[in-house]
């Protein structure tokens, strides 16, 4: 593959090559000496239009410990405030010789297209509501390292799923991986057709809870709920938020996952978020592994690579 712009189309032996890369990457990270030359000489461009602060900051992490050239472009000063298009954006920072950009858009489909009109690989960090692939591949890796295997597990992703692209990222690799995906979420934070998807799907979390090997929290996305149902916290978090008492219905040994950013006492109850079931910080430290795994694999389809 030259771009990864999705979870959709990889197969299981692509994941799991790139979980095993990644497993190598957590190594490397752990030594004092971190630094490797897979990307030396190589370029990469993080080009964010979205917030963040775990995908961005891993991303350069990644790259500059496997010893590119890391450039953060910086949109808000940039001259797409000044109206210019994500195409033509694309074609500037493609005149310049990149090998990697590295693409966050709050449209679903803008990745693919700017991947259609530049010479260099792209890589997915988000796109709307649409897929965040690397989002799902460190949370493998982490589900992988504490429990020793991923098919079989049955794996609760609780809460906001419509709005979610690490939801949807997340079902295509666990399933691909033979896991058992269930969703729980209210009726009104479900998309149409989610049935599609092969997942069983729970409106209460004392059903969809029930034997769950892992209870993945998704972020109630209030900025992507435009004039539409948005649910008051208080009640959200009675009925959905995770904490003790509702985590206690799942299997004994569950673990608790959530891709960041966290609202406290909204989806989750910090009690839960920094307990020892949580896999909350080892899930940021994937993320590093992960992406210095991704841009060592596209490194090799590089020219001269
Ligand atoms: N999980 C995640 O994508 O976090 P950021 O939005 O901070 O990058």
């Amino acid at each position: 593959h030259r771009h990864l712009l999705g979870i959709e189309g990889l197969k299981a032996s692509d994941i799991l090559g790139l979980l095993d890369l990644a497993e190598e990457a957590v190594t490397v990270s752990r030594q004092v000496e971190k630094k490797r030359s897979v990307l030396r000489g190589r370029t990469q461009i993080n080009l964010f239009f979205e917030a963040s602060t775990r995908t961005q900051s891993s991303f350069e992490i990644a790259g500059k410990r496997l010893g590119a050239d890391v450039m953060n472009m910086a949109v808000s000063s940039s001259s797409i405030k000044k109206g210019e298009t994500l195409l033509d954006t694309a074609a500037t920072l493609n005149a310049m010789r990149p090998d990697l950009i590295v693409v966050r858009h709050h449209a679903a489909g803008a990745v693919h297209l700017l991947a259609r009109k530049v010479d260099c690989s792209v890589i997915n960090a988000g796109d709307g509501e649409h897929e965040h692939p690397t989002q799902a591949l460190l949370d493998a890796l982490t589900i992988r390292r504490n429990k020793g295997r991923i098919e079989g597990l049955v794996v609760a992703i609780c809460g906001d799923v419509l709005h979610s692209r690490v939801a949807r990222s997340n079902i295509l690799l666990l399933q691909t991986l033979g896991a058992r995906v269930r969703v729980v979420a209210p009726s009104t934070l479900l998309p149409a057709g989610i049935d599609r998807f092969g997942v069983e799907v729970h409106r209460n979390m004392r059903e969809g809870l029930k034997d769950a090997d892992i209870v993945m929290m998704l972020r109630l996305q209030r900025e992507r709920m435009k004039g539409a149902f948005v649910p008051s916290v208080k009640e959200y978090f009675r009925y959905f938020g995770l904490d003790a008492e509702k985590l206690s219905w799942a299997k004994s040994d569950a673990l608790v996952m959530h891709p960041g950013p966290m609202n406290r006492g909204v989806e989750i109850d910090s009690e839960v978020a920094d307990s020892a079931q949580s896999l909350i910080r080892e899930q940021v430290e994937m993320g590093v592994a992960v992406r210095m795994a991704v841009l060592e694999a596209l490194a090799r389809h590089l020219p001269n690579g």
